[in-house]
């Protein structure tokens, strides 16, 4: 089976580019509007941008395209580093395709998660039919089980422990009988004659204990199986957000070495949420630590975790003649312009950044604009009115309550924008896009550390020795061993939404 092919020099690669453009990964659009200046940018690239409506566009054109066609004039350097953005990033394109078509529809799921439910269980069915003593699964953060369902079911009918924190997941889990029809139930656990069984548990995975506890107490109480050899487990996860994906690995880590009960022979993870992640996940992997320290410094801390998430790719832009026409890219784009040009409008004091002392009549840090209507932002004097209500303020927010309104002009709330704020915002935008065209290489520096991370715990254990385990070109399954079984397979197809498709994956 296909998978990312990670060359030896690519973390580098990665990293010295996001060394390079971190001023821009750094200069948020808010702060950059309430400034009136771009720290990032250079005069020639605000110069461009600011000369113009919608050159964003052209930006995401040099993007999607296969050749090298510059629009509009578009300063060289600027050119070069949209396309390197796009070059840098790790492919998305899905390899597997499962045999089987999915279920079309199943009432009350979006097609989205049938999509990657279907997939990732054909997946995990193919990647563990060769084993010669079938495994156990235990898939973390199961949700809804929908996962968990589809593997505890035929084909695979493997036996499965669904994990997940939240007791409403795990009870709506058990509940949930109206998708992949599924044996009969005792107390639970459906009884295995060579065929599957599902069990669900609200556990919390922080530390290692936790997973193990849980691991151990399943097979004695639950399976009752007891055997001479350790029982062998894969572990599964699809989308598991924040720090939980980090603390499967670690856990992986803990428990390589020999265990009486249960032997780890593969991992099928799929993360997502990196804005959930706490700052200090970054690096897990001893190589990048190194590189960083070499070719740093770089932090990855809430911004670029927020832009991780990002996939301009995704934006649905291009039509094959060229013309780019996306509204709802539009759309989005105009709402964090307008967002900052609102905070411009506002007094320091209800700015979001900086440690302000609390108002009179908001509180910044807890009345956020949040989400308005779509139709809020057809202009910005609309807009002005839309977020005003919101935040309970007057068209003056200067004015002493009570007073007789003077409404300065720099913190005019109703007035549409001025040509200065035209230039501006029209530098925003693209500001904006092209710190979106940062978030593919940073989830991609993300991706590589945990692979090299597992990659790393594997070498150890195997060799019994601190090795540098700087992964070479994998193309063939010879070089999968050398890797340790690790590999990063793209599992969905973006098309229909999954945006999160990298799966992580290891196998004994
Ligand atoms: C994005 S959802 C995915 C749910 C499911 N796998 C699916 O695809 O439908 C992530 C799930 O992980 C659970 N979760 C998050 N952190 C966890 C932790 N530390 N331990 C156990 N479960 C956790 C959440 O409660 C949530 O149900």
């Amino acid at each position: 089976m296909y998978h990312v092919s990670v060359d030896q020099n690519y973390p580098r690669s990665l990293i010295q580019f996001l060394v390079e453009f971190n001023d821009i990964a750094l200069d948020h659009q808010i702060q950059a509007a309430t400034r009136g200046k771009f720290q990032s940018l250079p005069e020639s690239w605000i110069a461009w941008a600011s000369e113009a409506d919608d050159r964003w566009k052209d930006i995401m054109a040099v993007y999607v395209s296969d050749d090298d066609q510059v629009y509009n004039d578009m300063p060289a350097d600027l050119h070069r580093f949209i396309r390197d953005s796009a070059s840098i990033t790790l492919p998305r394109s899905p390899f597997f395709v499962p045999e089987d078509q999915a279920p079309a529809r199943v009432h009350g799921v979006s097609p989205k998660k049938i999509h990657e439910v279907w997939t990732m269980a054909s997946y995990i069915t193919a990647l563990l039919s060769t084993r010669s003593v079938k495994p156990i699964i235990v898939d973390i953060g199961a949700g809804q089980g929908y996962l968990s369902r589809a593997l505890s079911s035929s084909p695979g009918s493997f036996h499965v422990l669904a994990l997940d924190s939240n007791d409403s997941q795990t009870a709506g889990s058990i509940a949930r009988k109206d998708w992949i029809s599924m044996p009969e139930t005792v107390d639970n656990v459906e009884s295995s004659n060579g065929s599957g069984s599902l069990t669900q548990k609200t556990v919390f995975i922080g530390d290692a204990t936790s997973l193990k506890t849980a691991i151990e107490e399943w097979i004695r109480d639950d399976l009752q199986q007891q055997s001479q050899q350790p029982i062998p487990v894969v572990l599964v996860g699809l989308h598991c957000c924040g720090d939980l994906t980090p603390a499967i690995l670690r856990f992986v880590e803990q428990s390589l070495p020999q265990n009486d009960v249960f032997e780890l022979v593969g991992c099928v993870i799929v993360g997502c949420c990196y804005n959930m992640c706490n700052t200090t996940s970054f690096p897990l992997s001893r190589s990048v630590s190194i590189d960083l320290s070499h070719l740093g410094p770089l932090s990855l801390d809430t911004q670029h975790l927020h832009l991780a998430a990002q996939t301009p790719l995704t934006w649905d832009l291009a039509t094959p003649e060229g013309v780019l026409t996306s509204s709802s890219a539009a759309l989005a784009i105009r709402k964090v312009t307008y967002r900052s040009l609102l905070a411009r409008r506002l007094p320091a004091l209800y700015r979001p950044e900086g440690d302000l002392p609390m108002c009179s009549d908001v509180d910044w840090r807890q009345k956020r604009v949040g989400r308005l209507r779509d139709s809020a932002y057809r202009d910005f004097p609309t807009y002005l009115q839309a977020a005003r209500e919101k935040l309970g303020l007057k068209d003056n927010p200067m004015a002493p309550p009570g007073s007789p309104e003077e409404v300065k002009p720099e913190y005019d709330l109703s007035s549409d924008l001025n040509t200065g704020e035209v230039f501006l915002s029209r530098t925003l935008e693209v500001l904006y896009v092209l710190r979106c065209l940062l978030g593919p290489p940073v989830e991609s520096l993300i991706a590589v550390d945990r692979y090299l991370f597992l990659q790393e715990a594997i070498y150890n254990i195997v060799n019994g020795t601190d090795t540098d385990a700087t992964p070479t070109n994998q193309s063939s399954s010879e070089s999968d061993r050398a890797n340790g079984g690790v590999k990063l397979v793209n599992l969905f197809d973006q098309s229909t939404g999954s945006l999160r498709n990298l799966a992580l994956v290891w196998e004994r």
